[in-house]
């Protein structure tokens, strides 16, 4: 009984020495001191030296995608650096392409600023911004997709493009004591500039769905940041292919939403599918495109449909969908959003017909 008091003792003493002994590090041998940033070879900032590059620029109000919060898993924090900025770590190699590594592309997450330091990022991420938004509505659309809308104080507004995404960031909450970004797409159009809208499905233990469908009520503060993205409606003659399962009609609708009001008439089919009848949503919106955009054309299956459903349409995957009705992928441009599975699929169906990869645009829902 002895030896195991002992023992117990020993580790929690080694353990307790171990932490202080990281904590004076900390502050002692990692302490960096102000280091300088400069950005695209005009914008001199001063930072806190030993930061990652992510935190460093998100401090001083510019902020970089960073759909995984920071975690190094979703690789799109990716920013060029010029100077500094030190080795390549073995965290971001699985998401840096040989020319990313060549060109001096990192992921600014993983990055920390130990040394004076020199970046490139797109312009437009100037024009990112943070909102401080209120909540109008947050409904549930189906069994498992909210549609939340959120309101902007008087005279504030957003720019964006139909079909880019914001970043929300989901507060501490009881049982998840980190604040995280995810990324959502804009679903309503970009005339509408006060008030946006979103559709959220809710992943079980998911850090940020669970806050916004069991936490978050009507009246309530919502941070988010952006616009991003660079899956967005282009401007062509193009016959349009749009491809969407879940949560990936939003950035369609957005679309779709703006072509309504513009009244612009390209050829245009939209494949979706869901599982059953209760998981179709904006089927009602869906409908009055089809009767004012005479080149629209909505075909959707049912994979698992119910003896409710009563369903004789199509029972197979969005793919499957594709190579039944679109005989032709040459001079078409497709638009797909949800998950990276489907897109694949999808993307190799479309190309399998002759539709040039340069044409496909998609977000994965990862
Ligand atoms: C550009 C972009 C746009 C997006 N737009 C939307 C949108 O409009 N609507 C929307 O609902 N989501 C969208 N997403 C996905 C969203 O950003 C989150 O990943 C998702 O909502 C899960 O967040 P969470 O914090 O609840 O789960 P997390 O806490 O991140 O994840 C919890 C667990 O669930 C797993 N997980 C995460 N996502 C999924 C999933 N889809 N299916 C199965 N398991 C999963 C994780 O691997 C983890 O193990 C988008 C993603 C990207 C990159
Ligand atoms: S924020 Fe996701 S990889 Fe860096």
């Amino acid at each position: 009984m002895n030896d195991i008091l002992t023992t117990v003792i020993s580790i929690s003493a080694i353990s307790g020495t171990l932490a202080l002994l990281l904590s004076i590090a900390n502050r002692t041998i990692a302490n960096y001191g102000d280091k300088k940033m400069l950005i695209n070879n005009e914008k001199e900032l001063i930072v806190d030296g030993g930061d990652t590059l992510l935190s460093s620029l998100i401090e001083n109000e510019i902020f970089i995608p960073s759909a995984c919060g920071g975690k190094g898993s979703c690789g799109y924090c990716k920013v060029k650096v010029l100077e500094g900025g030190g080795e390549v770590l073995p965290t971001e190699l699985g998401y840096l392409t040989k020319e990313d590594q060549d060109g001096g592309v990192r992921l600014s997450c993983q990055c920390k600023v130990k040394e004076d330091i020199s970046i490139e990022i797109p312009e437009e991420l100037f024009n990112v911004k943070q909102y401080d938004y209120t909540v109008k509505q947050n409904n549930l659309v189906n069994s498992t997709i909210k549609h939340l809308v959120l309101d902007l104080p008087a005279g504030k507004e957003i720019d964006f493009k139909p079909g880019q995404y914001i970043q929300i960031l989901t507060p501490t909450y009881k049982g998840n004591d980190e604040e995280v970004y995810r990324a959502y797409s804009l679903a309503s159009p970009p005339s509408q500039k006060h008030t946006i809208e979103l559709f959220i499905g809710l992943i079980p233990e998911g850090i940020c769905t669970t806050y916004v469908h069991t936490l978050l009520k009507e009246g309530q503060k919502l941070t988010v940041v952006g616009p991003f993205g660079d899956f967005y409606y282009r401007e062509s003659e193009r016959e349009m292919v749009m491809v969407a399962i879940g949560t990936g009609m939003a950035p369609i609708m957005s679309i779709l939403r703006h072509m309504h009001e513009n009244k612009i008439h390209r050829k245009c089919t939209f494949f979706f599918s869901a599982r059953n009848k209760q998981e179709l949503y904006m089927m009602d919106k869906i409908a009055e495109f089809e009767k004012d955009m005479p080149n629209f054309k909505f075909i959707y299956s049912l994979t698992r449909a119910t003896d409710e459903d009563q369903w004789e349409g199509d029972k197979v995957r969005v793919p499957d969908l594709i190579k039944k009705y679109l005989e032709n992928g040459a001079n078409k441009e497709a638009y797909m959003c949800g998950s990276p599975k489907m897109i694949d699929s999808a993307a190799e169906a479309l190309v399998e017909i002759g539709m040039e990869e340069a044409f496909i645009y998609y977000d994965k829902f990862e």
